[in-house]
């Protein structure tokens, strides 16, 4: 019975294919081993719950978690971020790295230079904030383990690029929702969700140019 139910979902698929490969896609496939796709995914999925986590901190009223999701879970080297967090590095040391991070970001994206460029340039900036390695962990540790990120060899470079475009685009609704004072005024929030509306346009743009294979 359960086999004949199966047949029966698998025959129902089947007719309700054509009509979706009718619909032509014009995405660019991006090849990837399993892993990294599967790591891929994962990180898409956590900027999902990123952006939730943005849109009920913003119906809070609670622009300082806005700004720090937006600058630390959405923005350049979120995995770094997360790493300082778990080795209980205080919030002011990794809004400082969040910074100069975004800083050198933003100057990498005018030069369009290599991924690994960026990754050198991380480990200094945790060194020159923190006096050292991030505590428990070995320096070219980050690396070893798949590096920060890590997906700029296996992206091209356009859409490593989208990619970057869309960390700069978090930096400036962080800009935006640190702005904002005690009072929130409708100009505040409307800049605000003005600012997370070009990173979903980012998302967006990016889905709409590639898949994987
Ligand atoms: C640099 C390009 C790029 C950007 C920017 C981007 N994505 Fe993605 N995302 C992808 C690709 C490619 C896929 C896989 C799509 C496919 O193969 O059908 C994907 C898949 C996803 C998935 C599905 C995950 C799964 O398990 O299948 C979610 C959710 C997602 N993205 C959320 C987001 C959100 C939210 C943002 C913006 C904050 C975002 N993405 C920004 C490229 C991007």
């Amino acid at each position: 019975m359960k086999n004949l139910a199966m047949a029966g979902l698998v025959a129902l698929m089947a007719l309700s294919t054509p009509a979706l490969a009718m619909e032509e896609d014009a995405r660019t496939p991006v090849k990837m081993d399993a892993r990294t796709q599967q790591k891929f995914l994962g990180m898409m999925r956590g900027f999902l719950e990123s952006v939730d986590d943005m849109m009920s901190a913003l119906g809070e009223g609670d622009f300082k978690e806005v700004a720090r999701v937006a600058a630390q879970d959405l923005g350049p080297a979120h995995e770094l971020m997360a790493r300082l967090r778990a080795a209980g590095v205080p919030q002011d040391k990794i809004g400082e790295i969040a910074r100069l991070v975004r800083q050198r970001m933003a100057k990498m994206a005018e030069e369009s230079g290599g991924e690994e460029k960026m990754h050198a340039g991380m480990g200094r900036i945790v060194m020159q904030v923190l006096g050292g390695p991030i505590p428990g962990m070995k320096m070219g540790q980050g690396k070893a383990g798949g590096g920060f990120g890590g997906f700029g060899k296996v992206m091209p470079p356009e859409m490593h690029q989208m990619g970057m475009e869309m960390h700069l685009l978090s930096g400036k609704i962080a800009d935006a929702a640190s702005a904002v004072g005690k009072k929130p005024t409708a100009a505040d929030y409307k800049a605000v969700t003005g600012a997370i509306g070009e990173l979903t346009g980012q998302c967006r743009a990016c889905h709409a140019a590639w898949k994987i294979r």
